[in-house]
Formats: C-alpha cells, sequence, structure tokens
C-alpha cells in the first residue's frame, strides 16, 4: 500500500538552520535514534554509534571549531554520527555509506517528529577538522566522526523539494 505521508515527508525535509529555544524531547531523541539503527548497512555491520550533545559549552565549540556549523551556538540538540573503521581487525570499506544512510534516517525521522535539522559535513575541511571534532567529542581511536546532525524545533519555513533534477537521469546507458 502506497504511502503518502512517508513520501511527503522525504520530499518536505530541507536544511534548516535556525531553531526556537525548545528544547528536544527525551522519547524523540529515542526516536531518531531508533530511526537511525534502521538504516541499511553492508553485510549489517552496523558501524555506527552516536554522540548525543545537548550541553551547550559542547555545542558551541562545535560551532567555534567548525567553518559552517554557526547555527549549532542556536540548536539544543546534535547528533555526532560515528563509525568503526574496522570490523573484525580488517578495515571496513562501507563504513562511511552505513554512516551516511543512519545520518539520512535521523533527518527523516526529524521531519517525521515535527522536528527540522541540518546536516554538517567534517570528513573534508581544513586544518584537521575531523582530528578536531573527534578530540572535542572524545572519540576514541578506531572510530571516525561521519557527520553531525544539527536539530532542534525551526524557526524558518522553506518550501518542499519538487521534480526530478534535470539532467540527472539516464535512461539504460548513460
Ligand atoms: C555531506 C554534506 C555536508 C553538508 N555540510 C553542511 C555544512 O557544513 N553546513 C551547512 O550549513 N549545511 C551543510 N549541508 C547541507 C547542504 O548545504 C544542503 O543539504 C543543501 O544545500 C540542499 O538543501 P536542502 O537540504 O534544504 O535540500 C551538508 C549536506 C551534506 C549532504
Amino acid at each position: 500500500m502506497e504511502n503518502w505521508e512517508l513520501l511527503d515527508g522525504i520530499r518536505a525535509r530541507r536544511s534548516v538552520r535556525s531553531y526556537s529555544e525548545r528544547p528536544v524531547e527525551q522519547d524523540k531523541i529515542d526516536l531518531l535514534l531508533e530511526c537511525a539503527c534502521a538504516a541499511p548497512s553492508a553485510a549489517n555491520r552496523r558501524p555506527w554509534h552516536f554522540v548525543v550533545i545537548r550541553e551547550r559549552r559542547t555545542l558551541n565549540a562545535l560551532a567555534e571549531a567548525h567553518p559552517y556549523a554557526k547555527m549549532l551556538l542556536q540548536a539544543p540538540l546534535a547528533v555526532a554520527v560515528c563509525g568503526a573503521i574496522l570490523h573484525e581487525g580488517h578495515e571496513n570499506p562501507w563504513w562511511e555509506e552505513d554512516c551516511a544512510a543512519a545520518m539520512q534516517n535521523i533527518l527523516l525521522a526529524a521531519e517525521g517528529l515535527g522536528l527540522n535539522s541540518v546536516w554538517l559535513g567534517v570528513r573534508w575541511g581544513r586544518d584537521d577538522l575531523p582530528e578536531k571534532i573527534e578530540a572535542l567529542l572524545g572519540v576514541p581511536q578506531g572510530i571516525r566522526v561521519m557527520g553531525i546532525a544539527a536539530i532542534g524545533y525551526g524557526a524558518e519555513n522553506k518550501p518542499p523539494h519538487r521534480g526530478i533534477d534535470e539532467g540527472a537521469v539516464h535512461l539504460e546507458r548513460w
């Protein structure tokens, strides 16, 4: 059976970068994390770990460290999506894809819960950005931060996505 609410939710998700002061309720945080863990992962390895950040001091420090994350000065919640880079002692080449899928589930779950969010990339950046963020969050060896979701009750409205990107689709062959 079709689920139009789900489809509408996917299209309605937009990056929102300003939030009200309302904190995010614990039951909603739990649902965000449950949805993150419902993501697909290669060979079902589930390499993800999540750092839930609500302390103002840490949110501000992340905003300071990251060149494009000033909304964290206002956001009541951030979730850092991290991944184990090894599986049974060997490199897991899929950890980033798996963590990206978990991240997208968090963003979509936020939409479903009446929250708003924005994905903050940390894998690429000047001045050892990933290492800085990992040190700030106390991430142990063997785990990398894939990205951070800033989350809150949005203080701006954006229209939903519509349509297929022109030139993005190639039928049967490129
Ligand atoms: C890997 C990745 C990294 C991103 N990094 C940032 C970021 O550092 N700061 C930011 O404000 N937005 C960031 N974004 C959000 C994009 O700017 C946003 O998704 C894009 O402009 C499309 O807008 P929409 O999300 O409203 O559809 C990132 C998105 C992705 C997928």
